[in-house]
């Protein structure tokens, strides 16, 4: 008697494991239950990767938001990264993606690559639909994916996640991409399938970055410039707020478009002017009346800012530390108060900064609204800082502050096994 119950249940078990497979068949995240993981567990055992690529996050030292606003960027790649491991299938469409991270499957046909409902896999389909634009060589292939970058925190997940795929099925597939365009359709992916109408930073970054440089970047040109990142004897901290503030999304397509109407406004009186890179404070002037305070304050951050990132890049080429310091600084004032994306867990971490001369420079990073600052902190006072801020935090917002040293690393590498 005992048995057949104990064979019963077995069964119950068995057909709730296999529903639940199903079920995360149709990219229901909110399933993921511990038989997944068992599924999980048996794709890993099995899976035999004849290549691996190494994709990474990125900081930005100076200019936020002005990427899509065609102007210069200081940024470069970190030593946090997104792992894939890839293999073809031999399958002529059937591709198989395990992210570890989202302890979820995503399984879809080359013949029907459509937006999904679970932003995840959005990064992957969009990849790959941008792909067979200009390539009818990709075939089925599996890929796991395994993540150390944490989501929101400011240092482009996404873009590792897009760039790294698109390397990697380049390699694997031999499609003869050059890095310029795999940078751009991995940009195009987010803006089609994530709907973010992101700049072209963090995609080149991650990309095109070399080790121990920061790129000077011009977003109109893509005309760049390595930088030795010699900021001896000061280290790169990340200082994780450990919050995303729902704005983020919408808040960074709202700033683009208002930056667009500024243009437009400025357009009516010269009419070559294409983007705010070609706008001086005394074009925007010219519109005064024409728009808000509003618009009129996010303008002037934007070109104050492309400002900011050549005298930057400047002062790091002259060794001038403490001067590049200060234009973060600058940087966050404006990000803060002129085009509003920053957050009051931000700021308190810039504020507070400024009490302790071993921090010369700090701002927010990356879209806003959460995230990490960077900071450039003394090497001998990194530890102390930190556990001088770390409480403070917690006691003032509930939350717990991650802090990471960081240095400028090679941008995405690619292993075939
Ligand atoms: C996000 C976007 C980038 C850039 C930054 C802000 O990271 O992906 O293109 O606009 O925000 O500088």
């Amino acid at each position: 008697m005992v048995v057949v119950f104990y064979v019963i249940l077995i069964f119950i078990f068995d057909v709730a494991q296999s529903s639940i497979v199903l079920l995360s068949r149709k990219r229901n995240l909110n399933n993921i239950t511990l038989s997944m993981k068992k599924s999980h567990r048996t794709f890993i055992e099995h899976f035999k990767p004849e290549l691996k690529v190494y994709s990474p996050g990125r900081i930005n030292f100076i200019g936020e938001h002005t990427d899509y606003n065609q102007g210069f960027v200081l940024p470069t790649a970190i030593d946090k990264k997104i792992t894939f491991s890839f293999k073809r299938n031999n399958s002529p469409n059937v591709c198989n993606v395990l992210s570890t991270n989202y302890n979820a499957f995503l399984e879809f046909d080359l013949d029907q690559v459509f937006p999904s409902k679970v932003s995840w896999e959005n990064y992957i389909l969009g990849v790959v639909f941008e792909i067979q634009k200009i390539s009818d060589k990709l075939e089925g292939f599996d890929c796991l994916i395994e993540s150390e970058l944490p989501e929101g925190s400011g240092i482009s997940s996404s873009a590792a996640l897009e760039c790294g795929l698109a390397s990697g099925l380049n390699e694997l597939f031999d499609l003869g991409i050059t890095k310029e365009e795999l940078v751009f359709l991995s940009q195009k992916a987010e803006h089609l399938f994530v709907g973010t109408k992101c700049g072209i930073m963090d995609q080149y970054a991650s990309i095109m970055s070399r080790a121990d440089q920061v790129i000077l970047l011009d977003c109109k040109t893509q005309q760049h410039r390595y930088i030795n990142a010699s900021f001896d004897p000061y280290e790169i901290v990340l200082l994780n707020t450990n919050v995303t503030h729902s704005l983020a999304d919408s808040e960074y397509n709202t700033r683009r478009k208002e930056c667009e109407t500024v243009v437009d406004h400025v357009r009516n009186h010269h009419p070559e002017v294409d983007s705010l890179r070609d706008v001086t404070i005394a074009l925007l002037n010219e519109s005064r009346d024409d728009i808000s305070q509003v618009l009129y304050e996010r303008a002037s951050y934007v070109i104050e800012e492309n400002d900011r990132v050549l005298n930057a890049a400047g002062a790091l080429e002259e060794g001038s530390l403490v001067r590049f310091g200060e234009l973060m600084y600058a940087s966050h004032e404006g990000l803060r108060h002129k085009y509003g994306v920053s957050c009051n867990e931000l700021d308190f971490l810039v504020d507070f900064s400024k009490n302790y001369p071993e921090v010369i420079g700090s701002r927010m990073m990356g879209g806003g609204f959460g995230g990490c600052t960077i900071n450039l902190i003394h090497k001998d006072k990194v530890g102390d800082y930190i556990k001088k801020v770390s409480p403070i935090y917690k006691k003032r917002f509930g939350i717990t502050l991650n802090a990471f040293v960081t240095t400028a690393s090679e941008g995405t590498l690619i292993d075939r096994l």
